[in-house]
């Protein structure tokens, strides 16, 4: 095998502002190495990758704490039959996505006390589907707000290159097991059910905030009220979940070369195809892809109509940043302004 390719590191592709650009260049490298691992980007090989028994998203590493105790079981990093058990667990908790989209649209609308100031619309976005889920779990009105601080807690101890598991802070693993003793009182007796509960709401929370900043963003005509289209446009061009990573746990031969045991693999999903399909190729495919993907929308068609019928739009041409994240396409902050009558 040929020397590993450099270039953009994943951090940098994902928040590249010429991304349709950089994933053409990695499509037409075909499977290849890099220093941070495998990338995987033609829409052929993505098919296969995502249910390659040899790729495993189990995490690697000593599973110290309670918060990585807590991930290890949950389906998104279980493989094979403890995978199938699992996600039957998180799929029977998934609420009605016609039930959450006025919830979440409700809520959003009692969050917009900015009277005409201009405002980051980022902290909403990244609170109120979790609120919306929490409630729909049976979170009561009381501890909803302690609980969407606490999933905050974690998804940040848990965001993906941030650290490793062994590094978590006892303060992370504090709110895990808090968490854990909100959602144990609502979810069938077992420690695989109170992590289906978590991750309900973690999974969801950095995904939908960035699929709402980035609608709100969108290069999109906003003179027709459909914000749907422009959720729509968002999850095929500015996907908000960009990648996932994978390890090898045997030799995998793809695309003529063999991914050798122990590699990691990034799945470049949002350099597949994007042609309008039924599900957009941003929520993975195979036996992981994403089981919450139209509460997602819901939740996200929730808060961008309120936010539009309020009359808020975002401030033209501002510069967005990105968080330094090799997994998401998560804008830092989202200025919106009253639009002028
Ligand atoms: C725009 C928002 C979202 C996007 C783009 C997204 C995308 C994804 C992707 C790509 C995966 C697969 C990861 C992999 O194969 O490694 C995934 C898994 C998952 N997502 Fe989502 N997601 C979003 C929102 C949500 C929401 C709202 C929920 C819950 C209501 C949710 C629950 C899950 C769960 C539980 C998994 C793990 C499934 C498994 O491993 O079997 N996601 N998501």
């Amino acid at each position: 095998m040929d020397a590993a390719v450099t270039g953009p590191s994943m951090p940098d592709v994902a928040t590249s502002r010429q991304a349709g650009e950089t994933y053409r260049s990695l499509r037409e490298l075909g499977v290849h190495e890099r220093p941070e691992g495998w990338v995987v980007a033609r829409t052929e090989d993505l098919a296969v990758a995502v249910s390659a028994l040899e790729l495993s998203v189990a995490l690697r590493g000593p599973t110290h704490g309670a918060l990585a105790r807590l991930q290890c079981r949950m389906a998104r990093f279980s493989d094979d039959a403890a995978h199938r058990r699992r996600r039957v667990l998180v799929e029977a908790l998934l609420p009605d996505p016609r039930i959450i989209e006025p919830a979440a649209a409700a809520r959003t609308a009692a969050g917009l006390d900015f009277g005409e100031a201009p405002f980051d619309v980022m902290p909403l976005a990244r609170t109120v589907p979790i609120a919306v889920l929490a409630a729909a779990l049976g979170v009561s009105a009381h501890d909803l707000d302690r609980v969407v601080a606490l999933v905050g807690a974690v998804c940040a101890a848990l965001a993906p290159g941030a650290r490793e598991p062994h590094d978590l802070t006892q303060d992370a693993d504090a709110a895990a097991t808090e968490l854990a003793s909100h959602l144990a009182p609502l979810v069938p007796e077992g420690q695989d059910e109170v992590a289906a509960a978590i991750s309900v709401l973690f999974q969801a929370r950095d995904a939908t905030a960035a699929l709402i900043g980035s609608a709100l963003i969108a290069p999109v005509t906003k003179a027709v009220d459909d914000c749907a289209s422009w959720i729509e446009w968002t999850v095929h061009h500015d996907a908000p979940v960009q990648c996932t990573r994978r390890v090898a746990r045997a030799d995998w031969a793809v695309d003529g070369v063999v991914v050798p045991a122990g590699s990691t693999v990034w799945l470049m999903l949002a350099a597949a195809d994007t042609s309008p399909g039924p599900i957009a190729p941003t929520f993975g495919a195979g036996p992981h892809a994403c089981p919450g993907w139209s509460q997602a929308l819901a939740m996200a068609r929730g808060v961008v109509t309120a936010v539009h019928t309020a009359g808020w739009r975002a401030v033209p041409d501002q510069l967005i940043d990105y968080e330094r994240r090799p997994n998401l396409r998560l804008p830092a902050r989202v200025m919106l302004r009253k639009q002028p009558t």
